[in-house]
């Protein structure tokens, strides 16, 4: 990871779980880190912890808000992946790399109706990451791309998506030990430590017990 100490990353959705995980990790690896959510309150607490922890990097705390899962998972995805090609390529930053948060609902459908509709989002976040890989290729850069594609990681995910029914949310959670948000900011620093000529396209990762 030495060769991103002291380079910038962006962290969308660094208030709580992964986002927020990945933003610790990366400030720890010297890393300076652009953490965007709603809640910046949220980010600004997480930005005092790595400085009390000592962390070399940094962690500035920037608000950001989109509307509904559409937004938030395919286009806000999009955008902030063109503009992070723009703004490295006007820095004649050559060697980045994007990382897109996938899920193991990018490539199977479960039989679960509250699902089918972020199981859509997930498959366009598949097939936008394969593109954008394909597209930096085309352009001759050595700018990778790349997705993690998490089973179920215990987050504020769950509450969030059964905030009616927070018996139903925390059932999610009781049947087997799920991942937690640090194992997929371990995946992120993998893939970061990844030699440059090596092109991890999706990591799919579950909980040793998760069936599907
Ligand atoms: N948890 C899982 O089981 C799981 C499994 C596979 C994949 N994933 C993926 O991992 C990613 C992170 O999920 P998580 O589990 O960490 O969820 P989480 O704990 O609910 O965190 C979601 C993050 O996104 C931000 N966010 C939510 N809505 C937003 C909006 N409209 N505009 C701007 N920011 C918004 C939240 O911050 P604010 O509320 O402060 O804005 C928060 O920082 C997602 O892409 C999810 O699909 C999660």
């Amino acid at each position: 990871m030495d060769r991103w100490k002291g380079r910038t990353a962006l962290v969308t959705g660094a208030s709580v779980g992964i986002g927020a995980a990945i933003a610790k990790e990366l400030v720890r690896f010297g890393m300076t880190v652009l953490g965007c959510a709603r809640n910046v309150e949220k980010i600004q607490k997480l930005a005092a912890e790595c400085q009390s922890a000592g962390y070399p990097g940094v962690l500035i705390p920037l608000k950001c808000g989109w509307k509904n899962m559409l937004d938030v998972n395919v286009l806000a995805l999009s955008i902030c992946a063109r503009e992070a090609y723009q703004s490295m390529k006007e820095r004649s930053v050559d060697d980045g790399h994007i990382i897109n948060l996938n899920s193991m609902c990018g490539h199977r459908i479960l039989p679960n109706a509250d699902i089918h509709f972020y199981t859509a989002t997930k498959y366009a976040v598949t097939a936008l990451t394969e593109g954008l890989r394909q597209e930096l290729r085309e352009a001759k850069t050595h700018i990778r791309a790349t997705c993690i594609s998490p089973g179920l990681v215990e987050t504020e995910f769950a509450p969030r998506l059964y905030s009616q029914d927070p018996v139903k949310a925390a059932n999610i959670y009781s049947h087997y030990k799920a991942l937690e948000a640090i194992d997929i900011a371990n995946a992120v620093v993998y893939v970061l430590s990844a030699p440059p000529h090596v092109q991890i396209g999706d990591i799919q990762m579950r909980s040793s017990e998760q069936v599907t």
